[in-house]
């Protein structure tokens, strides 16, 4: 099994691939509407939290697609820089061609080393798309924060939602699938302390996006 495992794995699309596609034929727009619930939800929770700690903050967002929450985070009175990150060529050109007061920056990960540390990561439907979401989550919390930082991050890949246990198949992406509890536990083994999970955007019909956020630990 772990054999075809991997060979399943290397005969799969790029995500970046995938996504570089979709935001050709104007699917990030349909993200940006899909995810908007959630992310609001997660990024006022994660203001609340990083604002009852400092005056102002600086803000990333990595796998940030067109860019549309780097510029929604850009507009809060309390925000002195706002970047984001993504591995999709297109996606950078378009949000670059929306927005030119923010950075928007091509990066693949997880070789991508932070031009700076952030007080807050924000990132939504990126991170199991990586082979090893745990050495992200380590990179995040080492390199990407600064000391005291907080991440916020949204799932919708995970055990308990059924339905998207289809989405690695039916987009011929690799997905790294876990339990809630399993991503929980991920987080506090690479050092993230007040690690707070929670559905964001659930209601009767929909499981809701696993969200997740944490402080950076004490060293
Ligand atoms: C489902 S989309 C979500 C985009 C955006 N966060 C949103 O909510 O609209 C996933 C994004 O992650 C990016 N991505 C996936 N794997 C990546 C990798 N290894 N390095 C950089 N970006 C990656 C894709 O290019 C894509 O834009």
């Amino acid at each position: 099994m772990p054999f075809f495992g991997v060979y399943a794995g290397m005969c799969m699309k790029q995500a970046t691939d995938v996504f570089n596609d979709w935001a050709h034929r104007g699917k990030d727009e349909g993200m940006e509407r899909g995810h908007g619930p959630a992310v609001r939800e997660m990024l006022d929770l994660a203001l609340g939290r990083v604002l009852s700690e400092r005056d102002s903050f600086s803000f990333a967002d990595l796998g940030c697609g067109n860019g549309w929450v780097v510029r929604l985070a850009s507009q809060h009175d309390n925000c002195t820089k706002a970047d984001g990150f993504d591995g999709a060529e297109h996606m950078i050109v378009k949000a670059k061609t929306i927005d030119s007061n923010n950075g928007y920056h091509l990066a693949l990960f997880p070789q991508t080393k932070p031009p700076q540390q952030y007080d807050l990561i924000h990132s939504m439907e990126f991170i199991y798309y990586l082979h090893d979401p745990k050495q992200m989550l380590q990179l995040i919390h080492d390199e990407w924060l600064t000391e005291d930082g907080w991440v916020v991050i949204g799932i919708d890949h995970y055990a308990e939602h059924e339905e998207s246990l289809g989405w690695p198949e039916a987009l011929d992406v690799h997905m790294s699938t876990f339990s809630e509890r399993e991503w929980i536990e991920m987080w506090k083994d690479v050092g993230f302390r007040d690690v707070h999970a929670w559905r964001a955007n659930q209601s009767s019909d929909k499981p809701g996006t696993l969200a997740i956020i944490g402080k950076k630990g004490l060293r």
